[in-house]
């Protein structure tokens, strides 16, 4: 059977859902999280597993037909295997991914690499012990390197997803696609957003994509483009003789949200139909008040598509509170 197409009022296909499944991590990234103060959801504010599926399941009959899984850090809930294996028998759902910070992720690799995963996204800024510990203000990246190797030993597709931050790791830049030649994984540089739980003013951006790009060109001199793939947030090169690409993540400047195929499900329920939105429906509340009928859950969620913001820069002017972004990007998973 032909799976349906869902398209948003902008004509862009939605095919790819981002779901949170905790707002809980294990580092204090201090682009993401505040170090003290935080407050994490009571568990009957987040989504139950239960929900979760029937949420999924709905969506898949609308047209959605991958999963992206993030947290916070995704393995700080419990369980999170056993939901990942009932998520894969969801009918229509033929993509599941991961995006995860590494630390908790070494046991689950023969599991994950059973259950068929797509890919797994690797969240890891520098490759050097004592920046990586300033920046996730823990000291964890021999963990983390664990399960990036395990991760290839088990052959998972996987990405190394870096923030390039002024000061803090651009040396990174070059250590980390030179990963690449020795190693079969993409390495994808990302540019900082104003995400960190302080709602600091959008700040200027020193490491735009093209000075990324720059730095590339410099150290590799025979870099070139590739072509990216259909709704690619990053854009893709290759450098001869490398194993994996490079890609550069305009997640800032917002250059690819003519192709945005993506919404958003926060941990607490909160449907996004942009990352930049404050929130445009509390899918929670709509499971809890109709448990045994999707009919108006389904309802209220072609109604928010189809009054979908045409970039990041339009969600950002109708955040109903006209402040700036101030969540952390643990209760929206990135
Ligand atoms: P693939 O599914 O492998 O293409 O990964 P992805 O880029 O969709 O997901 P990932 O979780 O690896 O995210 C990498 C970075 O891209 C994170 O910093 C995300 O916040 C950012 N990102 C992902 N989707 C969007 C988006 O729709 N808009 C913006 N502005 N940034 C995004
Ligand atoms: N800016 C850019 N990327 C961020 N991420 C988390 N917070 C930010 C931010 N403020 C990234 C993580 C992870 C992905 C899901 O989002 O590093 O790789
Ligand atoms: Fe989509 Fe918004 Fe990201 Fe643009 S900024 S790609 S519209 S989620």
């Amino acid at each position: 059977m032909q799976p349906p197409v869902l398209y948003d009022n902008h004509n862009r296909p939605i095919t790819y859902l981002r779901l949170a499944v905790t707002d809980r991590c294990n580092l204090r990234c201090f682009y993401c999280m505040p170090e003290h103060g935080i407050q994490y959801l009571p568990k009957k504010e987040l989504l139950s597993y239960e929900e979760m599926l029937r949420l999924a399941a709905l969506l898949a009959r609308m047209g959605i037909s991958k999963v992206r899984i993030t947290g916070g850090e995704p393995f700080m809930r419990r369980d999170l295997m056993p939901f990942l294996e009932r998520l894969s028998q969801t009918e229509g759902i033929r993509k599941i991914t991961l995006t995860t910070n590494g630390v908790l992720t070494t046991p689950h690799v023969p599991a994950l690499a059973k259950s068929g995963i797509d890919s797994v996204n690797l969240s890891i800024d520098s490759l050097d012990r004592a920046r990586f510990a300033r920046i996730a203000r823990r000291d964890e990246l021999p963990r983390v390197m664990e399960t990036l190797h395990s991760l290839l030993q088990h052959g998972i597709r996987t990405k190394l997803n870096a923030v390039v931050m002024d000061g803090q790791n651009t040396e990174d830049i070059v250590l980390l696609a030179a990963f690449a030649r020795d190693h079969a994984v993409d390495v994808r540089f990302i540019e900082e957003m104003p995400f960190n739980g302080k709602g600091a003013n959008t700040p200027v951006l020193v490491w735009h994509h093209r000075k990324i790009l720059a730095t590339l060109q410099e150290a590799f001199p025979n870099i070139e483009k590739i072509p990216d793939e259909p709704f690619s947030t990053s854009m893709n090169y290759r450098i001869p003789g490398f194993q994996g690409n490079i890609g550069i993540i305009a997640a800032f400047s917002r250059t690819f949200c003519g192709t945005c195929n993506r919404i958003r499900i926060t941990a607490q329920g909160m449907l996004k139909t942009c990352l930049y939105d404050d929130g445009v429906l509390n899918v929670r509340n709509l499971l809890r008040q109709y448990p045994h009928d999707d009919a108006p859950v389904e309802a209220a969620l072609r109604r928010a598509f189809s009054q979908r913001p045409k970039d990041g820069f339009e969600a950002e002017r109708n955040r109903s509170n006209h402040l700036p972004v101030r969540e952390s990007m643990s209760t929206i998973g990135g």
